[in-house]
């Protein structure tokens, strides 16, 4: 048996050094095996600089994937091979958009993907909704609505494409399968205070490409159990989808991080 504990929507470049310090002091206290944290780390200009901190001072495997935050005033394709950079040095962190299905125990594995609000629930051509990814993020900034919609559904795409090729892996050898991803892949695990978000909101809270993929895989392994972690909306949820496939959205509230949940795994 491990524990893991899973953490989402973190945000710790809003966190005062001496919260931090006490969140630190919770993971370390909580003696996890191994930690795995959705999206939303810090901004594009100090993820690194917090992964780095994670790793040094709770020295277990920490498998994360990146939010639209970890990209603000930077691009996604900078953020993204920084990151990949500092997977390839240190060992103890794995970005699950680049490292493949990863064994937690003989019969629990992850795998994951940043995923990406793709516009295609909910009424993206009425939605006034305008998140700040359409200011803050360089490949998407600057670009008008109908524009920035072929790119929103590219990155959903890409995502997709990639849990295409590591989630039948990783169902061939584990039981139970983890899937991290920042976005939730559901209007169903799309909760906001306590709601499903409305047709205004789901176009920019859910990525269906990802979740498409999610359902026709799962659909193909009935005997095994796929567990999807998400955040981004920053309410928490429960969606079974199928028998075989869970999806857990994680709350989270500015400058308050906390361990979303204690899994025990077999
Ligand atoms: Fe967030
Ligand atoms: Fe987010």
């Amino acid at each position: 048996m491990i524990r893991v504990a899973w953490l989402t929507d973190i945000h710790l470049n809003f966190v005062r050094p001496t919260q931090l310090s006490e969140f630190i002091e919770t993971l370390w206290d909580a003696a996890v095996d191994a930690v795995l944290i959705t999206g939303d780390i810090a901004e594009s200009s100090d993820v690194v600089k917090y992964l780095e901190l994670l790793d040094r001072k709770l020295n277990v495997p920490i498998l994360f994937v990146l939010g639209n935050h970890d990209y603000y005033f930077g691009s996604i394709g900078e953020v993204r091979q920084a990151v990949e950079k500092l997977d390839s040095e240190r060992t103890n962190l794995f970005y699950m958009s680049r490292s493949g299905p990863i064994g937690l125990t003989r019969r629990v594995g992850v795998v994951g993907h940043d995923g990406w609000a793709d516009a295609r629930l909910g009424d993206y051509e009425r939605s006034m909704v305008s998140m700040n990814d359409y200011r803050l993020i360089r490949e998407l900034a600057g670009q008008n609505k109908e524009r920035r919609w072929h790119s929103l559904k590219a990155y959903g795409d890409q995502a997709a494409r990639y849990l295409q090729t590591v989630l039948p892996r990783a169902l061939e050898h584990y039981e139970t399968v983890y899937v991290l991803t920042h976005v939730p892949p559901f209007r169903e695990a799309c909760w906001y205070d306590g709601r499903i978000s409305d047709d205004e909101w789901a176009p920019h809270f859910t990525c269906k490409a990802f979740g498409d993929v999610l359902l026709e895989t799962a659909t193909q392994y009935p005997d095994r159990q796929v567990i999807v972690l998400c955040g981004h909306t920053h309410g928490g949820g429960q969606a079974d989808l199928l028998k075989n496939l869970r999806v857990l959205t994680g709350a989270a509230e500015y400058g308050f991080p906390v361990i979303s949940r204690l899994f025990t795994l077999p």
